[in-house]
């Protein structure tokens, strides 16, 4: 009898378990796959997943971290890449609190993050303009730190690199810094004319008191021909020698919500404002693509609304930017749409 009872009970339990576990395993499934996707036709699910932005997993998170540090590593194994550690050096920020070294380049966040270190460092930083000596030397590494010293610190300290498709940054630039090729009556600055206004114009041998306007192509041929190295869409590998220097966090602007929360988790960091997002006007620069779960391979080739801009480029230019953004595509893993390269000859 007792032998018939305890069997029962060993089976009660066993039922229990079962069903618990089946919970858990729902629960995270329903944290890492949203609930539209489980009522939704699939002529319909594109534009949902387009549209809808959930939190991932944490675990999917860390698997793509990993992946693109992994990526990074191979790559670079394998290429020829220059060494720029000082000219990383000399820009990359710095963070005492978590000894925490960022590279964030003009037109993939570099406001947003003298904002976050500024406030890590227990500065109070305005919403306004931080491109200014006071709030970048407060936290950039050869200042705060020495050269010296941040070299010899960068091997054992936490290196975060922030990165975005190459193609999506250099129209960035151009809408930026060429109004998206707008007609101006006068330059956004005097600085802005010199910097500039006045070297495109005169790179393409147009009058440089005339009009001011240029369009893409004109931008790009601009870019590719002048041999001075522009921050605003030099190649990000040149910018944060991510050869030289081991970038365990590697954050893109297309992810960058998720990516950012996963971060701030796992390093702790309580004084960082994650609503400031400089710089970031419907105007001024792309719309992002959507931030969500599941396969975000859709993330690495290029938005729609920014294929426009490349598919005026002729094939020659295209090429050429291509090229010349070879080592970001290939260490950072974006993609070319092959739409971009179907005409063009190398
Ligand atoms: C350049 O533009 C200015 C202002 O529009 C004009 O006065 C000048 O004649 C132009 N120069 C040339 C060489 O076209
Ligand atoms: C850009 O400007 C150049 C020079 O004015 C012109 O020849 C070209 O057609 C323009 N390209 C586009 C796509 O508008
Ligand atoms: C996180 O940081 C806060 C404040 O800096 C601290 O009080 C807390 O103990 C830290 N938590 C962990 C898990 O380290
Ligand atoms: C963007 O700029 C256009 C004109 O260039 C203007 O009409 C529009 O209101 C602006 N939108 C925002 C959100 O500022």
């Amino acid at each position: 009898m007792a032998n018939v009872k305890a069997k029962r009970n060993v089976y009660l339990v066993m039922v229990i378990l079962t069903f618990i576990v089946y919970q858990v395993t729902l629960y995270q499934y329903q944290n890492v796959i949203p609930t539209f996707t489980r009522n939704i036709s699939p002529a319909n699910f594109l534009s949902a997943y387009n549209t809808i932005s959930v939190t991932p997993h944490p675990f999917v998170v860390a698997a793509r971290l990993k992946e693109r540090r992994d990526r990074m590593r191979k790559e670079c194994g394998e290429v020829d890449h220059p060494k720029t550690i000082a000219k990383a050096l000399a820009r990359i920020l710095y963070a005492p609190s978590h000894d925490m070294f960022v590279c964030a380049s003009p037109k993939a966040g570099s406001s947003t993050w003298i904002h976050h270190l500024n406030n890590m460092a227990g500065f109070n930083p305005p919403n306004g303009n931080l491109h200014t000596k006071y709030w970048i030397s407060n936290v950039r590494a050869r200042k705060v730190l020495g050269m010296k010293e941040a070299e010899s610190r960068l091997t054992s300290s936490v290196n975060v690199m922030i990165a975005r498709h190459p193609f999506a940054r250099f129209v960035s630039a151009f809408r930026d810094k060429f109004a998206d090729g707008r007609r101006l009556d006068k330059p956004q600055s005097h600085g802005h004319y010199s910097l500039f206004w006045k070297p495109a114009l005169r790179s393409l041998n147009r009058n440089i008191s005339g009009p001011l306007q240029i369009n893409f192509t004109e931008f790009t041929t601009f870019a590719m021909k002048t041999r001075k190295q522009d921050p605003h869409w030099t190649p990000l590998t040149n910018m944060c020698s991510p050869c030289d220097i081991s970038y365990e966090y590697i954050l893109f602007l297309e992810t960058f919500n998720e990516d950012i929360n996963f971060l701030v988790n796992k390093l702790n960091i309580t004084k960082i404002n994650l609503e400031i997002r400089r710089n970031y006007k419907s105007n001024g620069t792309v719309p992002r693509p959507r931030e969500g779960v599941g396969p975000y391979d859709d993330l690495l080739t290029l938005d729609p609304n920014l294929l426009q801009y490349y598919l005026q480029l002729p094939p020659h230019l295209m090429a050429q930017v291509i090229h010349y953004y070879a080592l970001d595509l290939k260490l950072l893993g974006f993609q070319v749409p092959p739409v971009l390269t179907s005409f063009t000859t190398f």
